[in-house]
């Protein structure tokens, strides 16, 4: 048996919640392919953060980088500020841990109500970068006080950095063999990506099989929801990532669906797998979150670990699932439970 030693941070709310089926999906799978998972349970979390005053300790990023993944279910809660909670643990694993891919697969799966759920053929990915640009720390408050208050934010654009997510985003393209559109807003204004697009022009050259173009990221949001059929591989800086993904995800269905993979490509360091939704306060310690996000991450991690047979049998699972009896959770319009979803997901593992 091939054995996996695994970082299990479930974080805050929901996250609890949904990280439990995804582990135990990975292990009725695992047992079927001869791989076994150790998981090493971290607390860290808001709840931590009140009552040690960090979300990690000090060592924290020491303690998971010789993990061969992360698992993550979700950081924040009411009452930790958001640049506490997420730069005092989501944003410095991304950055220190280089996992400078965040990829967002976002499909149309049979069986899940939504305002596309008829659309043909939605099957794209956005593959966000993840650690620069408008999430950089660069600026300043000046004024402070006065009528003429004023800040100055800095997106951070480098050109290694620029480089090799697109570099990702191109050789992505060339094996799905369709085609690249690069999201920006360069027509005019003086805040926008001009630099981004040189470098798309750029790489673009090295990649001369991959048809690609660049659409402003306001006409394209429009797009994805008239037409998102039309799309393949989108490559994006961190917040414009960030907005498309969440936008993407609603169109096929909810964000309790969507998965994601911070990917360290050149492997120095573990990647983390986490859903793209957050906490949610709202429907916390009720155990009705739907835990599909969480398992399809799982299904990717087990890509990432080189089980693509693995992962097509949790994919094929849940896919099942939903195409084959109306068990729904509540997001979805269904009454089921965290737990009688995830049975049956754990029924059919194997059968798909
Ligand atoms: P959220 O994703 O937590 O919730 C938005 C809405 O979607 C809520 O109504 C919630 O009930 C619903 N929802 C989300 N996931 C669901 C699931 N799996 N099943 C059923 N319903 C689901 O977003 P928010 O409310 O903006 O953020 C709450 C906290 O989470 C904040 O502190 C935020 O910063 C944090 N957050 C963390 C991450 C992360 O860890 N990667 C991502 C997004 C938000
Ligand atoms: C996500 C989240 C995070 C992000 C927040 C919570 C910092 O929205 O993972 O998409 O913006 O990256
Ligand atoms: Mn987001």
């Amino acid at each position: 048996t091939k054995r996996y030693r695994i970082a299990l941070v479930p974080g805050d709310g929901i996250g609890r919640e949904v990280l439990p089926p995804a582990c135990a999906v990975l292990d009725a799978v695992g047992a079927r392919h001869g791989i076994g998972f150790d998981y090493d349970p971290f607390d860290w979390s808001c709840e931590r953060y009140a009552a040690e005053g960090a979300m990690m300790p000090a060592d924290g990023l020491d303690r998971i980088r010789h993990h061969d993944a992360i698992l993550l279910g979700a950081v924040g809660w009411p009452g930790t500020p958001d640049h506490v909670s997420l730069w005092g643990l989501l944003i410095p694993v991304r950055r220190r841990f280089r996992q400078y891919v965040n990829l967002r697969p976002i499909r149309i799966l049979d069986g899940v109500p939504g305002p596309l759920a008829n659309a043909p053929d939605v099957d794209f990915v956005v593959v966000r970068e993840n650690v620069e640009g408008e999430y950089s720390e660069v600026g300043g408050r000046l004024n402070r006080g006065f009528p003429d208050e004023m800040a100055i934010q800095e997106a951070v654009f480098t050109r290694p950095g620029v480089e090799r997510v697109l570099e990702y985003a191109f050789t992505l393209a060339g094996r799905r063999g369709k085609d690249l559109v690069s999201a920006t807003k360069s027509n005019g204004i003086v805040h926008t990506m001009p630099f981004w697009d040189e470098l798309v022009a750029e790489r673009a050259t090295r990649h001369p099989g991959v048809a690609w173009r660049q659409e402003h990221i306001d006409a394209l949001v429009a797009k994805i929801v008239l037409d998102p059929g039309r799309f393949d591989v989108i490559v994006a800086s961190n917040l414009f990532g960030d907005i498309l993904s969440d936008l993407a995800a609603a169109v096929a269905g909810g964000i309790g669906i969507a998965p994601a993979a911070n990917l360290n490509p050149e492997r120095d360091f573990p990647s983390m797998f986490e859903p793209v939704h957050g906490s949610a306060p709202d429907i916390a310690g009720q155990g009705v979150a739907n835990p599909l996000g969480a398992i399809w991450c799982a299904s990717m991690m087990l890509d990432h670990l080189g089980h693509p047979e693995a992962a097509a049998e949790v994919y094929g699972s849940f896919t099942h699932v939903l195409a084959t009896t109306p068990v729904r959770t509540r997001d979805l319009g269904g009454t089921a439970s965290t737990k009688e979803f995830t049975d049956l997901v754990l029924d059919a593992i194997g059968h798909w």
